[in-house]
């Protein structure tokens, strides 16, 4: 007789990033607001329901001076399963914005800084490196108090890279897993990075180390045998006889998110109004966060070629542009907004007439509803990167297009290129006259073409899941220590 199968805890999962899923807004009268954070972490991590009882830890995005307010919006994201640090100003200023998102992250994808910026930074590096220290501690603390034995602790990305050493530290059994949702560049750039050795020595101590990308965890691999003078083996690093294992685990979204929505009757009323106001035209469409390794003003300037190449299509198409707001006290993002706003104005005023525009611009991000309908309604999708780690805005939109079979022009530079390369259109976002031919070659493709590339691309986005990376990631962490454990034991 078969026996039923005890029926396990779920794993108690840790996910420790600065970003937490929701970011608070305190109202006039000190209530919270919480809004869903933007950005591809978020995206894949919300997709990560079933077989863990999870807990979030990170930053709720903004400085909470009092001890009231802190308490209360604790209690608020609670209810959220997150788990707040709160950094004071300095910190935010100096980690956040500075060593974070302008020296890490510009370096990471191989975005050069004015030479203003860079000697700014190099005269600011001490103390924006303290600061990352502390942050980091903080974050440390945070998981330590939470913490119990058994837990699989999985810390996120270029904010957190001292994290693994300090959760070691205290707790060398602790199982502690790091991916990196950005690109890790070649090491040729990456050695250019003072405190290089500190950062790569941090994320070290962890169990298992993981990148989008295979080139991503053999450019690490390269910067620690260069570096730090390690072996590297195929499995990832050798140090001392002990080996970190380092891996691709490519992400994905909750598909089904996507598609459920797109059959509700809200979603169903977007999608009639937005038919209706666009008739006529074909509609293409670019969601991003407004940041320079995004790529909007090449995106722009290839419309723009588009339209000068091919006048006929002057008022019959229509690119829709989502900016969503980002970084927004970084001067580099602040210089990012009034260039796009300039050149959408020129654009506009070129080839715009009484009644159209051609270009459609909106510095906001869109509720899900809203943006489920759009990306359902939309010909031709263009993600132009110059440099993303994966780009989920790619994988969502594939899930929205089930009806439409609509065209995707892709970066080749994004991790998503790996994956989709074979249904999208693929293109140089630096090569302005490539993406121009792109977008005449996707909205006069044929509608059996379109279908066979979207077949491809939908196959691969409802099997690659942010469910199925996470559970194999995890799965992954905990066999590394079980082997870990058998070699002492032998
Ligand atoms: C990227 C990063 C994430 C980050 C997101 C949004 O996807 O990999 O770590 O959360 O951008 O950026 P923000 O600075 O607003 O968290």
């Amino acid at each position: 007789e078969k026996q039923a199968s005890p029926v396990l805890p779920a794993q108690r999962l840790m996910v420790v990033a600065n970003r937490l899923p929701v970011s608070a807004t305190r109202r006039p009268d000190g209530s919270w607001q919480l809004d869903l954070s933007a950005g591809g972490l978020v995206s894949a991590l919300l997709g990560v329901k079933q077989n863990f009882e999870t807990r979030w830890i990170g930053w709720p995005g903004l400085y909470v001076p009092d001890e009231a307010g802190r308490k209360s919006l604790q209690k608020a994201l609670a209810d959220k399963g997150c788990v707040p640090v709160f950094l004071d100003e300095n910190t935010v200023d100096q980690y956040y914005n500075g060593y974070c998102n302008n020296v890490l992250w510009p370096l990471f994808h191989y975005i050069g800084l004015p030479t203003e910026d860079r000697l700014a930074a190099t005269r600011s590096l001490q103390s924006q490196w303290a600061a990352y220290k502390r942050a980091n501690e903080q974050f440390a603390d945070t998981v330590l108090s939470q913490y119990q034995e058994g837990d699989v602790v999985w810390c996120h990305d270029y904010h957190l890279m001292l994290l693994p050493s300090y959760l070691k530290n205290h707790h060398t059994q602790m199982k502690v897993g790091w991916f990196l949702h950005t690109p890790f560049p070649s090491s040729e750039i990456y050695r250019t990075l003072p405190l290089r050795s500190e950062i790569l020595r941090g994320v070290l101590a962890a169990d298992l180390i993981g990148f989008h990308t295979y080139d991503y965890a053999r450019h690490f691999v390269s910067a620690c045998t260069r570096i730090l003078g390690l072996e590297g083996t195929p499995d990832g690093v050798e140090d001392s006889g002990s080996v970190t294992r380092v891996a691709a685990f490519p992400i994905g979204i909750d598909p089904d998110r996507f598609t459920q929505a797109l059959e509700t009757d809200v979603v169903k009323t977007h999608i009639a109004e937005l038919k209706a106001r666009f008739a006529g035209r074909k509609v293409m469409l670019g969601v991003d966060r407004l940041d320079m390794i995004k790529g909007i003003p090449q995106k722009l300037l290839a419309f723009e070629k588009f339209l000068e190449e091919n006048p006929d299509w002057i008022n019959k198409v229509l690119l829709v542009q989502i900016a969503v707001p980002s970084r927004t006290d970084v001067p580099e993002y602040q210089k990012l907004t009034s260039l796009v706003h300039e050149i959408v104005g020129r654009i506009n005023g070129r080839f715009g007439t009484l009644t159209t525009v051609p270009i459609h611009h909106l510095d906001r991000s869109l509720a899900f509803h809203e943006l489920c309908a759009l990306y359902a309604i939309t010909d031709v999708a263009l993600v132009t990167s110059l440099r993303d780690g994966m780009n989920l805005v790619s994988y969502e939109y594939v899930a929205c297009q089930n009806e439409r079979k609509g065209v995707l022009i892709l970066s080749e530079f994004a991790g998503a290129a790996q994956s989709l390369g074979a249904g999208a259109i693929l293109v140089n976002p630096w090569n302005v006259s490539d993406v121009a031919a792109s977008i005449e070659d996707a909205l006069t493709m044929s509608e059996a073409e379109r279908a066979e590339r979207h077949k491809h691309n939908f196959q691969h986005v409802t099997v690659h899941t942010a469910q199925a990376w996470a559970d194999t990631f995890v799965s992954e962490l905990n066999d590394t220590l079980v082997e870990a454990e058998l070699r002492t034991l032998k």
